[in-house]
């Protein structure tokens, strides 16, 4: 049997980014990953990174590509009745800042550095197990082309995203909380330049609407829409109408039309597992903890977490010392809440909840307009949007 020291499942931002900064320590690990190489890659997902995710990316050597390519923004726009307003993330903060990066392309960055350290990265495995986590001789065991493997190690890292097994091999005694939002959103890549240098947060009677981008020639779009929307319903030029009358703003703004690159539909839900630490079973990212899009908080938690795990991994090895490993839960904790709060709030005062009354519209209209005209509260969203450092 093969002998690891981290038993990584998932190879996610959360997996690879571990299995990167454990490398950096020298603790050897093995990731195994049920999907493809393409299929990871290639998966379009978030594209607002932290000031605290950027500046892990860079410490740890991975910052090139980002540093390059990845454009740095220093506010976004609410839009409601008719009008843009644009927050100054940058002044409110002190100088911090988001960067508009794919997390495809951290993917593929975090792809290429792992197989330049050699070490182990196993994709298309199959019947993942994580086993004897509960006492010293925990172990995965994994299937290639349906032959059976086994990793013996001294830790299992559960990175394997909202539908992993390793959060259900922790049983009952995970405390969940959890919040299913009545609605989800449709995405789109288009090729086309963005019309405007910062994201748009719309709510409009018709329902939220967000404008995004990837690239100087590529924008991505949302619409909210059903959780379970049916894609057959929306050919692009249904897509583009809804969006162009959610978008468009009285000072004759509105996003650029083009080829629709890749449309997809995502429910949205708020969820924390608790603790995130098992015995010898660590959990990490949307293993642990989902949020509602909104606030463009996932990846961002996923990197935060991966970031206290690896330290608190070094430190064991380093020192023999359990203490940061003990205390990598709670603080992972409070961190989560904290985004789960700002994640719930952007999502509650941007979209139109099915069965809502006019008062509610109104109450949320009244809190956009407060927003836009009170410092105080301005900066309230821009420290939490912009995120505050990693531990
Ligand atoms: P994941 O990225 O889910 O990675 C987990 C990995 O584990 C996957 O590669 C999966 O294939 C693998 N895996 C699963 N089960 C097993 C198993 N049994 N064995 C081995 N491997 C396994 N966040 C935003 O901020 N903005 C967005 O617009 C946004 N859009 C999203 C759209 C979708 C469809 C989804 C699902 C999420 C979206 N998120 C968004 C959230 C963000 O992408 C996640 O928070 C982020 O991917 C978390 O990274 P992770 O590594 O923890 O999990
Ligand atoms: C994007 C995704 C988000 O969830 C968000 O709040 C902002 C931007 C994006 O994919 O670009």
């Amino acid at each position: 049997m093969r002998r690891t020291q981290v038993g990584i499942v998932g190879a996610g931002p959360a997996g690879l980014m571990l299995g990167h900064l454990l490398h950096l320590r020298g603790i050897d690990s093995v990731i195994l990953e049920v999907r493809g190489r393409e299929y990871v890659i290639d998966r379009v997902r978030a594209g607002v990174l932290e000031q605290g995710t950027v500046d892990l990316l860079r410490g740890s050597g991975v910052g090139d590509r980002v540093l390059r390519e990845g454009m740095r923004h220093e506010g976004i726009y609410l839009a409601f009745n008719g009008r843009r307003h644009r927050i100054d993330m940058t002044a409110l903060t002190g100088g911090r800042a988001i960067t508009i990066y794919g997390q495809n392309e951290v993917v593929k960055d975090l792809i290429e550095a792992r197989v330049a350290t050699g070490r182990p990265l196993h994709f298309e495995v199959g019947d993942v197990a994580p086993h004897g986590f509960e006492g010293d001789a925990p172990a995965l065991r994994f299937t290639v082309d349906g032959e059976p493997h086994e990793v013996a190690c001294d830790f299992i890292a559960g990175c394997d995203g909202f539908h992993g097994v390793c959060r259900s091999a922790a049983g009952n005694d995970l405390r969940v909380y959890e919040r299913e939002y009545p609605f989800g959103w449709l995405g789109i890549l288009a090729k086309a330049a963005p019309s405007s240098s910062e994201l748009v947060y719309s709510n409009h009677e018709r329902g939220f609407a967000l404008f995004s981008m990837r690239s100087p020639a590529v924008t991505r779009l949302y619409l909210q829409c059903a959780p379970d929307e049916d894609l057959a319903e929306w050919p692009d030029e249904r897509i583009w109408a809804e969006l162009q009358a959610r978008l468009q703003t009285d000072d004759g703004w509105h996003p650029n039309e083009g080829e629709i690159l890749q449309k997809g539909v995502t429910g949205m839900r708020s969820f924390v597992a608790e603790p995130m630490r098992y015995h010898r079973l660590l959990l990490a990212g949307d293993a642990a903890h989902i949020v509602p899009p909104t606030g463009a908080k996932g990846l961002n938690l996923a990197m935060a977490d991966v970031s206290r795990l690896a330290s608190a991994l070094a430190a064991f090895y380093e020192t023999g010392s359990m203490r940061l490993l003990d205390e990598y839960s709670d603080r992972g904790l409070r961190r989560t809440w904290r985004a789960q709060r700002f994640s719930w709030w952007m999502t509650t005062m941007l979209h139109r909840v099915p069965g809502e009354t006019p008062f509610d519209y109104r109450r949320q209209l009244a809190e956009l307009d407060y927003l836009v005209s009170s410092r105080a509260a301005m900066t309230s969203l821009a420290e939490n949007y912009v995120g505050t450092p990693f531990e």
